[in-house]
């Protein structure tokens, strides 16, 4: 721990390494930038190695190897045993659609530890039409069938909305079957692509409280098979998410062009300057970038935060939400009750449509 101005500067123990935003799947939901990074432009991968180990260097113990498709990336090998060289323990994030069996294989040799599969729907055709890939359900079985022929602990991620939140159970039940150790049950955040979606995606809040009461029933009905992970969804809530564990606290980003972000959806926030790994080493852009300090901390609180006893609970919420719905990425997290503008979360729920999906197809296929 160290002194940045007035904030503390704590170690940084995960970093998500976008190795790409080259993807197959076009999701509603996409949580990567507007603007995306083209090919020509990302880290190669002596680049990457580097990364790793400053971040190692830092304190950073778990890498997240994640897109975009990292499967698209031909040194996705080399990049996996760069990153277990430098001593982290390595998560792959994948759509499952790019990861063959003989990638995988490679990968389990080159010292990957965990594999994470999005799913998007317990139904093949919902699934399928919500990633807007056809035959993309019966690949992300095929992978977790590999994952678990190499002895890799296995976690399912879904993203859940109004299409698919009644079918939370089937969820579980399906990464039961897949031989998954944990589900993390995400709702989806709007901001970046997402906000175009939001009237086609949002839940009713009874289909919300529905969910509530069947992810408790199933954590006990399930307690000792696998965990649940699941959060209530930001426009339903009393209090924010402690977003990121805290601004520069805890987590970075780096960029498929190397840029360094406290959080995955930073580049939302007009006015942040970003350093970048070609220019800065990883210590330096966590210490000293505008962006790491621009909310570390709790000096740049309003009220109601700078008086709460929830402050260093949740530090405020979440800044890029707080951007996306005030305009002002330090105002307090309007999910929270005490928010001056809390009022309009209610009214922007109640917005539903049912267009068909924006998909996020900006990037030629892989
Ligand atoms: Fe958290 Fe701020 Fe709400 Fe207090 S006022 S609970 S610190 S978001
Ligand atoms: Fe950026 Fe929450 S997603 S701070």
């Amino acid at each position: 721990m160290a002194l940045s101005g007035s904030a503390i500067v704590h170690k940084p123990l995960g970093l998500l390494a976008e190795l790409t935003h080259r993807c197959p799947l076009g999701c509603p939901y996409c949580s990567n930038p507007l603007a995306l990074d083209g090919r020509e432009d990302e880290l190669d991968t002596a680049s990457w190695l580097r990364v790793f180990r400053e971040a190692a260097a830092l304190g950073v113990l778990q890498v997240h190897l994640s897109g975009g498709e990292p499967g698209a990336r031909r040194d996705l090998v080399d990049i996996t045993a760069g990153a277990h060289a430098a001593g982290l323990y390595t998560n792959l994030i994948t759509s499952a659609v790019g990861i063959t069996e003989k990638t995988l294989g490679a990968l389990a040799q080159a010292g990957l530890d965990h594999v994470q599969i999005s799913i998007q729907d317990s139904d093949a055709a919902s699934a399928d039409h919500i990633a807007g890939y056809a035959g993309a359900f019966a690949r992300k079985r095929a992978l977790a069938t590999e994952v678990l022929r190499h002895k890799l602990p296995l976690t399912v991620n879904a993203v859940v909305h109004r299409a698919n939140i009644d079918r939370i159970a089937d969820m579980v039940d399906l990464a039961l079957a897949l031989g998954a150790g944990r589900i993390e049950i995400a709702h989806v955040q709007y901001y970046g692509w997402a906000l175009k979606n939001r009237a086609a995606l949002m839940p009713t809040r009874e289909q919300v409280e529905r969910a509530t009461a069947v992810v408790e029933e199933l954590r006990t009905r399930q307690h000792g098979r696998i965990v649940i992970d699941a959060v209530v969804p930001d426009y339903y809530a009393r209090y924010p998410k402690p977003c990121v564990g805290g601004w520069g606290r805890r987590s970075l980003n780096v960029t498929p062009a190397g840029k360094v972000l406290p959080c995955h959806a930073a580049e939302s926030i007009a006015g942040l300057t970003f350093w970048n790994v070609r220019e800065h080493s990883l210590a330096d852009i966590w210490a000293n970038s505008p962006a790491f300090n621009a909310f570390r901390g709790t000096a740049w609180m309003k009220e109601p935060c700078a008086s709460c006893p929830r402050r260093e609970l949740d530090f405020g919420g979440c800044r890029c939400q707080a951007f996306a719905l005030t305009g002002d990425a330090s105002a307090t997290d309007p999910v929270c009750h005490l928010a001056p503008d809390h009022g309009q979360l209610a009214r922007l729920a109640a917005v539903r449509s049912d267009a068909p999906y924006v998909y996020r197809r900006l990037v030629p296929p892989i």
